[in-house]
This record gives C-alpha cells, sequence and structure tokens, in this order.
C-alpha cells in the first residue's frame, strides 16, 4: 500500500502566519505538524509516501524530510498548483500509486490511542474503501456519516447545515486501486473543490465503504485553527511529560513497525 500525505492549502483560518510558512510545517508542541500524519502512516506499516504540497512550499518540506530514509521510507513529492480539493491528491498522485492501494491522510490531522494504532494494521488491503468516525460535538465543520441501528453508514454528507449524527469522518482514508478512476470521475462541489466526501459516497454506493468508529479513549484532532493547534499542544505536551511515550514520532514509529 501507497500513501499520500495532503500539505498544501491556503491556511486562511490561520493568516498571517501562514502567508509565510506552511501551516503542515507549524510546531505541534515540539515538532512540525507533518510528523504527526507522517508517523500515523508509518505505523499502519507504509514506507512508500507522497507528499503533496503547494508549489512555494515543497522546498521546505524537503529540508525537513528529505528522501524519508533516516525514518526508514521512501518520500516522494509532488505540488498541488491550486486547492482544488482533498479528492485531487489521488488525480496528482496517480502515476505514484499505479497499481497499489492509496492511504490518504491530512497533514493537519493527529491520531492518538493504543486501539487506533492496533486497526490501523488492518487497513492494509482494504476491499473498497475504509474510513473512521469519531464523535463531535461540532459536526457541521466536517464530512457527516450516519448509521441504521445495525452500525451500517447510511449516508454521508459534507459541512451539512442539519447534520444527521455527530459523527464526524476524519482525515485518514484507505482506498483500493479504483479510488483513481472514482476521483477522476467526481465533479466539484458548489465550493469548487473534488470533495473527499464525494468519493466516499461512491465507494458507499457501491456497498464498499466500511465506517469505522473510533473507540473511547482514542483522540482524533483537527489543528486547523489557533485554539486547536493550542489544545493539540497542551495535548502532546502533557501526555508526553506523563507517559515518557513520545507521540508523533516518526522515528519511534518506524523503529516500532
Ligand atoms: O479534518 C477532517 C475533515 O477534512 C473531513 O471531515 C471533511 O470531510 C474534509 O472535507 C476535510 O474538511 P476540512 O474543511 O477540514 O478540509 P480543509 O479544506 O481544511 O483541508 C484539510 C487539509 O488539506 C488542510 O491541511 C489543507 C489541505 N488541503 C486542502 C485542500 C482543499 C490541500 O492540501 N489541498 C486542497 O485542495
Amino acid at each position: 500500500m501507497k500513501g499520500i500525505i495532503l500539505a498544501g492549502g491556503t491556511g486562511t483560518r490561520l493568516y498571517p502566519i501562514t502567508q509565510g510558512i506552511s501551516k503542515q510545517l507549524m510546531p505541534i508542541y515540539d515538532k512540525p505538524m507533518i510528523y504527526y500524519p507522517l508517523s500515523t502512516l508509518i505505523q499502519a506499516g507504509i514506507s512508500d509516501i507522497l507528499i503533496i504540497t503547494t508549489p512555494e512550499d515543497q522546498g521546505a518540506f524537503r529540508r525537513l524530510l528529505g528522501d524519508g530514509s533516516q525514518f526508514g521510507i521512501r518520500l516522494a513529492y509532488a505540488v498541488q498548483q491550486r486547492p482544488e480539493g482533498l479528492a485531487q491528491a489521488f488525480i496528482i498522485g496517480a502515476d505514484f500509486i499505479g497499481d497499489s492501494s492509496v492511504a490518504l491522510a491530512l497533514g493537519d490531522n493527529i491520531f492518538h490511542g493504543s486501539q487506533f494504532s492496533a486497526s490501523l494494521g488492518q487497513c492494509r488491503d482494504p476491499q473498497g474503501g475504509i474510513v473512521f468516525a469519531y464523535e463531535v460535538s461540532d459536526p457541521s465543520r466536517y464530512g457527516v456519516v450516519a448509521f441504521d441501528e445495525s452500525g451500517q453508514a447510511l449516508s454521508i454528507v459534507e459541512k451539512p447545515q442539519q447534520p444527521q449524527s455527530n459523527f464526524a469522518v476524519v482525515g485518514l482514508y484507505f482506498y483500493d486501486n479504483s479510488v483513481v478512476d472514482i476521483a477522476r470521475t467526481i465533479t466539484p462541489s458548489t465550493r469548487g473543490e473534488l470533495e473527499i466526501t464525494s468519493v466516499n459516497e461512491a465507494y458507499l454506493r457501491r456497498g464498499k465503504l466500511q465506517v469505522q468508529k473510533l473507540a473511547r479513549g482514542d483522540v482524533w484532532l483537527d489543528t486547523g485553527t489557533f485554539d486547536s493547534m493550542s489544545e493539540a499542544s497542551s495535548y502532546v505536551e502533557v501526555l508526553q511529560k506523563r507517559t515518557g511515550i513520545i507521540i508523533g514520532s516518526p522515528e519511534a514509529a518506524a523503529y516500532q513497525s
């Protein structure tokens, strides 16, 4: 399985800082933000990873991460000219993906938890798509999945005004190779983006989308705002100091996987 980290976008919610630096290079406590999704992909056993950035920021990511050999992985780089949607990652990355399955991690999403880490290993050969749902208090900010009584996913809607559930779809997605064709056939949303939610809906219609609820005790943080960055930094600081275990370390993830 190949991996992609999407680390472009404009970061408008973090202006003026992101006019000078990429959001995903900003610190979450003692590491650059991108270390966290990178560690997640390494934990999932993925060692071929494509980093997609804006044209302006690619040099900085290369300086930080190089070819990945220091983590025992292989890193490649590609550019997204404009932020035209998360699903564009599969079109930009089509040659890199080849005939493999692929995991997409958003560059500003942080995951932590023992059950979560254990479940990652089971996502490496998806027959369709595998996504994760996390209960939140403000679902309208996210892709929202509704379930029937048996726990089967019924619908997925991007940023609904009237959410059908409190379950957000988090920024880590595992797909079989047909995701490349699906991404090429979906059309832009009203906000002009190729939505990852449209990809998930396509899998859902085919009866090939598995939605796993993250366990209680697993933590998901989307670090797209100053408040959420500050909360994530505090979380990492407290846990690291109390437990002595480093969170979001590609070296540690590589050593353990
Ligand atoms: O965080 C989970 C949510 O991520 C999901 O629940 C939503 O379904 C999904 O659409 C996405 O929503 P966001 O509004 O949080 O996405 P955002 O536009 O903030 O982009 C997420 C990251 O991807 C961010 O770090 C910027 C980067 N990005 C975004 C776009 C649209 C790119 O690199 N290229 C892009 O074209």
